[in-house]
């Protein structure tokens, strides 16, 4: 909210995890319960089965940590590859760099057999690859549709033709999203991987250090 002091209706408010910092907590609501909604929402994934995640952003992270929870295996992408140490360390299986396989969609398909869920962060960028990651019938949330330039997603008719992937879209998640995943964040006293905090007096250059697109995890203000 960038605010130091804010009136809320009672009813927006939910109890926290004991075991996270505010700045921590701080980190749940949007990217947290994106994450969880595209990873448990429709079609849970099962232990085993593949989820790719796209990124170092705050929903990515989420997203590879909570795969990891419901016992699922995670191939990371990356556009750098110095940042693959980190993913793995968060329990990513497999780690691409994109600069380096800028075709990873057909790596990941022969490495994994077919990516069950793709958490789709990427927008245009990444959408083709997505779809040859895919497995026959798997699923892709689609989180992003456009980049910051304003380019779309394009559906290559003869990647999906191919893979038969049920696309889904989502709005970040609802209270009870949000309080389902608190519990299992409680359960498995998960911890948000926080980027960098910045004073409220330095909250412009939180946004440009933001915007560079250089983060793993969340930016945090501090507004206290
Ligand atoms: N539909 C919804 O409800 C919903 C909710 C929340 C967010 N979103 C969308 O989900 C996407 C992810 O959001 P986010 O906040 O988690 O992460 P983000 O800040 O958009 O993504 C940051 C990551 O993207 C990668 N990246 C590669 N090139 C980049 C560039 N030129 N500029 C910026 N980032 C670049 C970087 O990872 P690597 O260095 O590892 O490549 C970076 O760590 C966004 O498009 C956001 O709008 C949708």
């Amino acid at each position: 909210m960038l605010t130091e002091f804010a009136v809320l209706d009672e009813q927006w408010a939910a109890r926290l995890p004991d075991h996270l910092s505010w700045h921590e907590a701080a980190t749940l609501t949007c990217a947290g319960v994106t994450a969880w909604n595209a990873v448990t929402g429709t079609r849970i994934p099962k232990p085993g089965q593949w989820v790719l995640t796209i990124g170092s952003g705050g929903v990515s992270l989420f997203a590879l940590q909570f795969a990891k929870l419901l016992g699922c295996r995670v191939v990371a992408i990356t556009s750098r590859a110095e940042k693959a140490d980190r993913l793995r360390a968060l329990g990513a299986d497999l780690v691409v760099s994109s600069t380096d396989i800028p075709e990873w969609g057909g790596w990941a398909r022969e490495q994994t057999g077919g990516i069950d869920l793709v958490v789709e962060t990427g927008g245009p960028a990444t959408f083709a690859q997505s779809l040859i990651a895919s497995t026959l019938y798997g699923h892709i949330v689609l989180l992003t549709l456009q980049d910051a330039s304003g380019r779309s997603i394009e559906m290559p008719a003869a990647l999906y033709q191919r893979s038969l992937a049920t696309i889904s879209r989502l709005f970040v998640g609802s209270r009870s999203n949000l309080e389902a995943m608190l519990r299992a964040v409680s359960q498995h006293r998960l911890k948000p991987v926080i980027d960098r905090v910045f004073p409220f007096a330095e909250a412009p250059e939180a946004y440009r250090h933001f915007r560079q697109g250089d983060v793993f995890g969340k930016v945090v203000i501090d507004c206290a």
